[in-house]
């Protein structure tokens, strides 16, 4: 930068889009659905209240844990931003609309909305028991159904919403309940874009990989987690951050033409290591 170079641009073009910038969120209303801080390597939903509440908006985290949710609180609040948390367990449609309807008469609406809860179904599709199938759909898929479903309400033109997929959902894996769970997530998001599109409002999806948070640091040894970052194209982890930033960027009026989509956050996904090209050793 020289000394000629003038502190404010002015931009020859009228879409506002062109100058805008942090904040993104002022007097906006965020609800984050697992937003609770659930441990010491953070979360997803954690990263997306603080990005949300850093960037202007009044924040509703709905967590079943109080303890992560009272963290989750603490930290916004020490930072000067505003925040609530309501006790939720969404895989309960009625504990979802007690929830939401708490949160939306305390801030009077949603402009973004971000579900990060899921889990679990990780048997081999075989193995696993009834319960274990039906649970791990009705967390993964049916409660973010029920999230969208009563939140919907309060939202209106110019609003956004954003769900949180994985890999499994795409990886040619073992048949786990967790991944035709997220497949699932994946068409619910769709469908609910187009659903709200004629009120102008978005919905997208991010699609995590190989990441370390809260989630991954349950059940990984350090083995798995070198392992994982190796078979990735850029080799390395993700973590919390890389994931909210991409939802952030599809909350906000950045993305404002963007809505329906899945996009994965994986460091370019699965890395096929170089073996030769078929037919190269023929003579
Ligand atoms: N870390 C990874 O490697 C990875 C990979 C792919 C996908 N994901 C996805 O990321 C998400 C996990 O994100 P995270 O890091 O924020 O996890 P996290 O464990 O930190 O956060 C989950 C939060 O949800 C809350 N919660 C769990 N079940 C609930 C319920 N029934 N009702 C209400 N609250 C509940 C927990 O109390 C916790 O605070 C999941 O959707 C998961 O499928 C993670």
């Amino acid at each position: 930068m020289t000394d000629s170079t003038p502190e404010v641009w002015t931009v020859p073009v009228s879409d506002p889009l062109a100058s805008a910038g942090e904040p993104w969120l002022s007097g906006k209303v965020a609800l984050v659905v697992g937003g609770g801080l659930s441990g010491p390597e953070g979360g997803i939903g954690f990263a997306i209240a603080w990005l949300c509440a850093r960037n202007g908006a009044a924040v509703a985290i709905l967590d079943r844990d109080p303890a992560a949710g009272r963290r989750t609180l603490d930290a916004i609040r020490e930072a000067g931003g505003v925040a609530e948390y309501f006790p939720v367990d969404v895989t309960d449609d009625a504990s979802v609309a007690s929830a939401v309807s708490a949160a939306a008469e305390r801030f009077g609406r949603f402009d973004v909305v971000a579900d990060s809860i899921g889990g679990g179904g990780v048997q081999p599709m075989f193995d696993a028991t009834l319960d274990q199938f039906e649970d791990a759909m009705r967390l993964n898929f049916t409660a973010v159904w029920y999230v969208m479903r009563h939140a919907q309400r309060h939202m209106d033109r110019g609003a956004s919403m954003v769900t949180i997929s994985s890999a499994a959902a795409e990886g040619r894996g073992p048949g786990l309940p967790y991944s035709f769970g997220k497949a699932a997530l994946e068409k619910l998001t769709s469908g609910a874009a187009a659903s709200l599109a004629a009120r102008g409002i978005r919905v997208n999806c991010v699609r995590v990989g190989m990441i370390w948070g809260a989630f991954a640091a349950r059940g990984m040894s350090e083995e798995q987690r070198v392992m994982r970052a190796n078979n990735v194209m850029l080799q390395t982890e993700g973590n919390n951050w890389d994931i909210a930033r991409a939802a952030f960027f599809l909350l906000t009026d950045q993305a404002r033409w963007i809505t329906g989509q899945t996009i994965a956050v994986d460091g370019g996904g699965f890395r096929l290591t170089n073996t030769g090209a078929a037919g190269s050793n023929l003579k």
